[in-house]
């Protein structure tokens, strides 16, 4: 059974631990996350983009997915299906497909607009038992056409957001989606750091969470980072053992090109990858 997030993340702040998501996007990954955390005993959150969604023929098809296979599989760890950067229509139809948590991400809007339409799916989110995600100041780069600045939350309006009652908070940080550029400044403690004292308990979520060195990750959940968001990092493995699959002339041998065999590489990939992050998070064994 799918759970909201929220239990899952304030046990992680009181444990120092830290909560993966991982962005799915179709059969093989779903199972590949899923399979991993259940070996591990992690908790885990499920992450679908409105363009993973659609991508997927839609959101109902994501919910009944993961439902199904959690079943068949049989899944015991707390799961949550949780939209990542939801729009405020988004985060609507992803209440009816039977999702478990969702994010609103109005960091584009001047705050005073992002406030009210987060009041407003805050109340609708808990009256259906939901867990809600929402986010100030911008993550850096692009993810499924989300495109962010990277300005750093301000604390004060971090604090107005979170006193709406949010389940967890999404505060930019110097964080960016997708590989970070040879010339980026890492993480800005510093604003982590004042959001945290605004915040209090209140579990913070680090976006972009591909390719931050393991020093930066372990700094920030001291620091009251309760989720981390990994997305391209598992695209990247999938993509790499695919093509070395390939490359080696292995669906041309007997029956190399069934989709069972082509893709089985790249879903162990990802297993390995979630695994990583798992042991770097810290959630292994906390289910
Ligand atoms: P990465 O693609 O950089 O791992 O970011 C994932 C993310 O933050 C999803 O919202």
């Amino acid at each position: 059974m799918l759970v909201s997030a929220t239990e899952m993340l304030k046990k992680a702040v009181e444990g120092h631990y830290a909560v993966g998501q991982f962005n799915i996007n179709n059969l093989e990954w779903t199972k590949a996350v899923l399979a991993t955390a259940q070996e591990l005993n992690s908790p885990v959150i499920l992450g679908v983009s409105e363009g993973a969604g659609k991508y997927m023929t839609g959101f109902t098809t994501v919910a009944e997915m993961v439902k199904a296979m959690m079943d068949e599989m049989k899944i015991t760890v707390p799961v949550a299906l949780h939209l990542d950067h939801g729009t405020y229509e988004g985060c609507y139809k992803c209440i009816k497909a039977g999702f478990s948590s969702i994010m609103f991400d109005g960091s584009h809007y001047p705050i005073e607009e992002n406030v009210e339409k987060t009041k407003e799916l805050v109340k609708v989110a808990h009256a259906m038992g939901l867990s809600i995600e929402a986010e100030v100041g911008s993550i850096g780069g692009e993810e499924d056409g989300v495109v962010g600045m990277g300005e750093c939350a301000d604390p004060a309006e971090c604090k107005m957001i979170a006193d709406l009652g949010v389940d967890f908070l999404a505060a930019g940080i110097g964080n960016i989606h997708g590989k970070y550029p040879a010339n980026w400044k890492g993480l800005s403690f510093e604003t982590l750091a004042a959001v945290q004292e605004k915040t209090g308990k209140l579990p913070l979520v680090l976006h972009g969470g591909t390719g931050i060195p393991a020093d930066m990750i372990k700094k920030a959940i001291d620091l009251g980072v309760a989720k981390i968001n990994v997305n391209t990092e598992c695209q990247l493995s999938f993509a790499e053992a695919t093509r070395k699959y390939i490359e080696a002339g292995k669906d041309l041998e007997g029956k190399g090109f069934d989709p069972r065999k082509l893709l089985a590489p790249g879903f162990e990939a990802i297993k390995a990858t979630v695994k990583e992050k798992m042991e770097l998070f810290g959630s292994v064994g906390r289910a």
